[in-house]
């Protein structure tokens, strides 16, 4: 996968984040959300742009970026799966639902697919046990999720 460029224009987006937040240090995890959300990673480079401006070192943001799982320093899909493999999801097929997306997606898991449509995660419970196994893309909950059934989810999102 090609990690897309940070583009020069990007910068002064980032200043201007920085800058709503009042270029306070404490307001750094409200700032790397905002700069995630609209760079989509946090690569090297932003994160010593980010440093820079706050008057911080860069040891200091990368430290709390690699503390926070939300946040990524590698490239992400559009739409992130996360497959149960919690207890209940796992004794009831989430292995092979898992299998079989990872398989879909050409991609294992922490991975994104080469078109950046898809980041492959797996999650330990996301507290709907009855209806395992599921399957969460994006904001959208899919429940008794069956292997057979993967491809057909996929489709929904471009
Ligand atoms: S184990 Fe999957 S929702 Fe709880």
């Amino acid at each position: 996968m090609v990690a897309p460029c940070i583009t020069p224009e990007v910068y002064p987006e980032i200043d201007a984040i920085i800058q709503e937040r009042g270029n306070d240090p404490s307001s750094l995890i409200e700032i790397l959300h905002a700069v995630q959300e609209r760079v989509g990673y946090l690569p090297q480079e932003v994160q010593e742009h980010v440093a820079d401006r706050l008057g911080m070192m860069a040891g200091q943001v990368e430290s709390v970026i690699s503390f926070y799982s939300f946040f990524t320093t590698v490239p992400r899909g559009r739409h992130t799966i996360k497959v149960c493999q919690g207890t209940a999801c796992y004794v009831r097929g989430g292995k092979r639902v898992l299998e079989e997306v990872c398989k879909q997606c050409g991609c294992g898991v922490g991975e994104t697919t080469e078109d950046m449509r898809f980041s492959v995660d797996i999650v330990r419970c996301v507290g709907a046990c009855g209806l395992s196994p599921v399957v969460t893309i994006g904001d959208d909950i899919y429940d008794r999720v069956k292997p057979t059934k993967v491809a057909e989810l996929l489709a929904k999102y471009e």
